[in-house]
Formats: C-alpha cells, structure tokens, sequence
C-alpha cells in the first residue's frame, strides 16, 4: 500500500497497517513532517511494516508496484494541489495495474454568485490574523501577488447562501482516479440563474468522492477543510434575472512545474433583449500579476487608493 502525502501524523498509512496492510510505503515531501511521522510510526508499533519515504512521489522508486494507493491531496478547487498528474505518475509507475485509489473521484464546482450580498455590504478584505499568512506568503515567494481568496462564512449558513448563490451549481475538471484520469483539459459548462441578483463572479469549490458510492463531500455547502474560492468576473456586478444563463469554458492546463494547474474561465451571460456579455477569469499557479483588476485593486488599495 501506497500513502502520498502521509503528513506528520501518518493517518492513512497507519490506517492500513492497523488493517492489516503488509507493506505500507508513507511518501511524504515535507522533511519535517517525515521525520516526525517516522517516530509516531515508531511509537504506535509499526515501523516493521510502515516505512516512511522523503522525497515528492513523483521523484521516488518503490522495490515493488503496490495494490492499493490514498491520499489527500484534493484542493480547493479540486485538481489545485496536483493530484490529477501525481496520481496519474503513480498509476503509471507505482501502483499494479487494476489497482485501487482512494479516493476515488474529484471535480470541481462553480455556482454563480452575488458578492455584495455574500459579504452583507461589508468591506472586502482579510481579517488581520489571515493578513498576517498573506503576508508570509508573499514573503515565502520573493512578491505580492493576486493569490486566490476564499469566501468565508456560506458553508455553515444556509440563508446566507440563499442570499448569495444566484444558481445550481455545475461540475467542472472531473479527475476519475480509477478510471481516465486527465489533468488537462477544457470542461464546457452553463449555469442558469434561479434568482435575480446581481452576478459579480463564481464561487468555486470542490466534490470529493471517497469510494464510488460514497455521497461526495461538497464544498460549496458543507463545512470542510476545503472552502469556496471567489473567481471574480466583474466589478460592478450584472443585474441577473431567473432564465438567464452564463455559459462557459472552463480550461485546466499543466502549470510550468507540470504538476499544479494553471486554470482559465472564458464564458459569455446571455440575458433575453440584450447582447452576449463576455466575461472572463484566470489563475495561474505561478501567476506574476499584482493589483492586475479591479477586484484585487479593491483588496490591495495602492497609496492612492484602489
Ligand atoms: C493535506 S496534507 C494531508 C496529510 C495527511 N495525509 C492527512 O490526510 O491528514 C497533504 C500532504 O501531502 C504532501 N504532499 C503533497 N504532494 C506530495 C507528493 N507528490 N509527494 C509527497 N508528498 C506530497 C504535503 O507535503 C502534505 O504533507
């Protein structure tokens, strides 16, 4: 058995073993966090079986193909953190074919959204703990950037949900790891409004499905560790009414680490009596634009303001 991304405390791969499982390889990138899994390994009485291995998976050998293969390493869009290409590296090297993922399915999903009303007319922008991570985080990578930002406080409220999501929601960049997994690829989608509103972005989320029959887990309406990531599409919003309909193309390509996704979004609001309004959105993984739209200008104000 296959664990990648075993983390400090060694869940998954200490799962197996408890479960019987002969031989558990527990990849892990961090060295800290390997280190640290080694030794509750060791404490909890299964370093006979469960053998941590430093290093991404991606870059590793194992002396044997495994049977079975878990992780965690869903975004919060689904494919963000990799998983699409580091599990389909190791369906192709490491796991024997016919073997098992889990989990077994991820996608991501786009709901439209109402931000003023998502926000209840509050100021945009972080509270000041958060700040402080952006702060680190522009620190980490050398620059400011337009990093993405999550919408919080509509997994827990239904009625603040109501008030803030103006459609269903769709699937986009479906990941199938027991089946044809792809992480590239173009999803073509189209939501209609069920409410009127106004329609100033998307909020995407993610579904995770643990085995094939599971209910997924929903980020767009369930308290997770995942949360809903705002794709702003236009500043001042568009009044929307029930029937209209945004369609688009939601594009997945490989970043330039060839692992983590660039992702853009081109699409098009049709509303009866008037013109098609296009509308767009992108994030790349490596992205260098700071301040570079209205909405980022609008969290981060320059000295002369957004
Ligand atoms: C979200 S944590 C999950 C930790 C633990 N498995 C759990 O479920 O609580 C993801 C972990 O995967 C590691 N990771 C991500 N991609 C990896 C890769 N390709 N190879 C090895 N480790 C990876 C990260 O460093 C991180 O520790």
């Amino acid at each position: 058995m296959l664990d990648i991304g075993t983390g400090q405390d060694a869940v998954w791969a200490l799962a197996a073993a408890r479960a019987g499982a002969r031989q558990v390889w527990a990849v892990e990138v961090i060295p800290q966090s390997a280190r640290i899994a080694r030794k509750t390994i060791e404490e909890a009485g299964f370093a006979d079986r469960v053998t941590v291995v430093e290093g991404l998976s991606t870059e590793i050998e194992l002396p044997e193909p495994v049977d079975m293969c878990v992780s965690e390493i869903i975004g919060t869009l689904g494919g963000s953190e990799g998983a699409g290409s580091v599990l389909r590296d190791a369906r192709e090297r490491l796991v024997k074919p016919g073997g098992v993922f889990i989990p077994h399915r991820s996608a991501t999903t786009a709901v439209a959204l109402d931000l003023g009303s998502a926000g209840r007319g509050e100021p945009l922008g972080f509270p000041p703990l958060v700040f402080r991570y952006v702060e680190d985080v522009f620190a980490s990578v050398g620059r400011p950037f337009d990093l993405r930002v999550v919408l919080e406080g509509l997994q827990d409220n239904p009625k603040a949900r109501e008030r803030a999501y103006l459609s269903g929601p769709v699937e986009v960049e479906p990941l199938e790891f027991n089946g044809d997994l792809n992480p590239e690829g173009v999803d073509g989608a189209e939501l209609t409004f069920t409410r009127a509103g106004t329609f100033s972005g998307l909020a995407l989320g993610m579904r995770l499905w643990v085995a094939e029959d599971d209910e997924p887990i929903d980020s767009l309406v369930q308290p997770s560790s995942w949360t809903p990531v705002y794709a702003p599409l236009s500043a001042e919003g568009l009044p929307v009414r029930p029937g209209d309909r945004f369609e688009f193309d939601f594009t997945t390509t490989l970043s330039d680490d060839g692992v983590h996704p660039d992702y853009a979004l081109t699409g098009e609001l049709h509303r009866p009596g008037g013109p098609a309004a296009p509308l767009s959105w992108g994030s790349t993984h490596h992205g260098d634009g700071f301040r570079a739209t209205p909405f980022y200008r609008s969290l981060f104000p320059g000295p002369g303001g957004p």
